[in-house]
């Protein structure tokens, strides 16, 4: 069974009634120690004459406003690879310590550093887990690095057309019923793909679908980009790691307290070989990775380690008393609670605070750039209908507090005419005629206006923000429905990504079919 250790393998975990539960029997006097980093700080220390790269030479030479702002110490840590400080390609020292923290603090097999962010271990994912022609279950809702993983490693991808909540403005993550009906349709495909949690913080029914796949032998990969913090803090939803994925990727850059850039791809599969992924990480990576970046992956997995229970319990403190003083204060705007999440299938981080602000009259848009503008606070994402607040290791009450006046006080200062946007998406079960990659990779493209792409195949992606979901993929029999669509979102200057000209007037097709 894919991603089942007996608990005397893995130090942090134990199967519970086969369900892997959150346990802190870690080695805390290991898990306090932070090789990586304390290696780099020895070696800032010493002034070591620097005749490698990068040009800067510890600092000297960085640009002087810069320097007077950030300071030079940072510079030392900006180092290249040498013995002491170990190779992120070929770690035998303290990189290799420092990962192998990582994986016992999360109670998996083995765990990899990333440089380039969740995105680079999407796309290490697909190629680790399939070969070109296999085919792998995804939903439509996945982040953009997973085109790129499908166009790489040459799969056939089987769609799940996302479930939308139209009274919360929302786009769930696959289901469990999803995922079965998939698996029952088609029994050839070689993995499972799940984004969980969704930007909103919305996680799905993991456990179930990761004791599926297993029972079929399926991969399970998880994009768990803003779910690093989950397995540290009993009060939020289980995590990818516990739930028993086969692979799984972090972004220990959005919640936790790395650098930008920094994640992790935790491995613990007997379905895929454990050489190959490191093999893929290392062709997808750069042979120069900042060091800064690897010395706070070490630092984020000791800080939360050491503290997450007690920062956590207060983030989530902060973000519900946020919750609930918009849901009773703010009339025209709405926060949805786990409680709603729960009855309709999913759990929820609270630390996210989605805030619907269609009542306002306003976009999210404007309400966001209002808030930097007026109020000096800078979102993460804001779409049509709503904001996203995200809270991190480094969040406090008092910030929470500021967003939520701030929000009150827009509300009461700004009203915007009613506008009848619906959040929706065509049916996107079409056919899937060619394999993304050949369409990628052919120069039988040309281009056809929208009112003519009826019955062609795409050549490109086009996808209209929101929902931010491709309805347009390379490979796929564009349908009356979608061409519709596509006209209709031109007709309101709604941005659509891929598109080439400033109006989406034209569509890349397939000539040669
Ligand atoms: C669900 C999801 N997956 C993957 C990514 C990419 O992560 P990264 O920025 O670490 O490359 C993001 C980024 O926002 C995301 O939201």
């Amino acid at each position: 069974m894919e991603g089942v250790r007996s608990s005397s393998l893995l130090p942090g975990i134990l199967r519970v009634d086969g369900i892997m539960k959150k346990v802190k029997n870690l080695n805390l006097a290991k898990q306090s120690k932070a090789p990586l980093f304390d290696t780099l700080l020895g070696h800032a220390k010493r002034d070591v004459i620097s005749f490698h790269c990068p040009g800067h030479k510890n600092g000297r030479s960085i640009d002087k406003e810069l320097k007077d702002y950030v300071g030079e110490k940072v510079f030392k840590f900006d180092v290249t690879v040498f013995d002491e400080v170990d190779s992120l390609h070929d770690p035998v020292g303290q990189i290799k310590k420092a990962q192998e923290l990582m994986a016992e603090a999360y109670g998996v097999e083995r765990s990899l550093f990333l440089v380039n962010g969740t995105s680079v271990g999407n796309m290490a994912m697909f190629l680790s887990a399939c070969n070109p022609g296999d085919s792998i279950i995804v939903s439509r809702s996945s982040h953009k690095s997973i085109m790129a993983g499908i166009i790489m490693s040459g799969v056939w991808p089987i769609w799940v057309q996302p479930e939308i909540d139209q009274n919360l403005d929302l786009i769930f993550s696959m289901t469990y019923d999803q995922v079965k009906d998939a698996l029952d349709k088609y029994p050839e495909a070689k993995a499972v793909f799940v984004t969980s949690p969704t930007y909103n913080g919305v996680v799905t029914e993991l456990s179930k679908i990761a004791d599926l796949c297993h029972r079929r032998g399926k991969i399970l990969l998880v994009d768990e980009a803003h779910g690093a913090h989950l397995h540290f803090n009993d009060q939020l939803p289980e995590s990818a790691v516990e739930a028993g994925a086969g692979l799984c990727v972090q972004s220990t850059h959005k919640i936790l307290s790395a650098m930008s850039q920094g994640s992790a791809l935790h491995f613990n599969s007997k379905l895929v070989d454990f050489n190959r992924v490191k093999k893929i990480v290392s062709m997808l990576q750069t042979t120069s990775p900042n060091y800064l970046t690897l010395a706070s992956l070490d630092l984020a997995r000791r800080q939360v380690v050491l503290q997450g229970k007690k920062i956590f319990d207060s983030v989530i403190d902060a973000a519900e008393m946020g919750r609930s003083y918009i849901n009773k204060n703010i009339q025209n705007m709405k926060c949805f609670t786990r409680q709603e999440m729960n009855k309709s299938g999913f759990d929820l981080d609270v630390t996210k605070l989605t805030v619907n602000v269609t009542k306002t009259g306003l976009s999210g848009y404007e309400i966001e750039s209002i808030l930097a503008k007026e109020y000096n606070i800078q979102l993460d994402y804001a779409d049509l209908f709503n904001l996203v607040a995200i809270s991190g290791y480094g969040t406090i009450k008092a910030d929470v507090e500021a967003f939520v006046k701030a929000l009150e006080s827009i509300s009461k200062k700004y009203r915007g005419k009613q506008k009848n946007w619906i959040l929706k998406i065509p049916s996107l079960a079409t056919e899937m005629v060619m394999n993304p990659r050949d369409v990628f990779l052919s120069n039988s493209v040309t281009k056809v206006s929208l009112k003519n792409a009826v019955g062609h195949i795409a050549a490109q992606t086009l996808t209209p923000y929101p929902p931010g979901i491709p309805v347009v993929i390379p490979g796929e029999r564009i349908t009356q429905e979608i061409c519709d669509y596509l006209i209709e979102t031109a007709s309101k200057d709604i941005r659509v990504s891929g598109q080439e000209n400033d109006k989406l007037r034209m569509v890349k097709v397939f000539t040669n079919f």
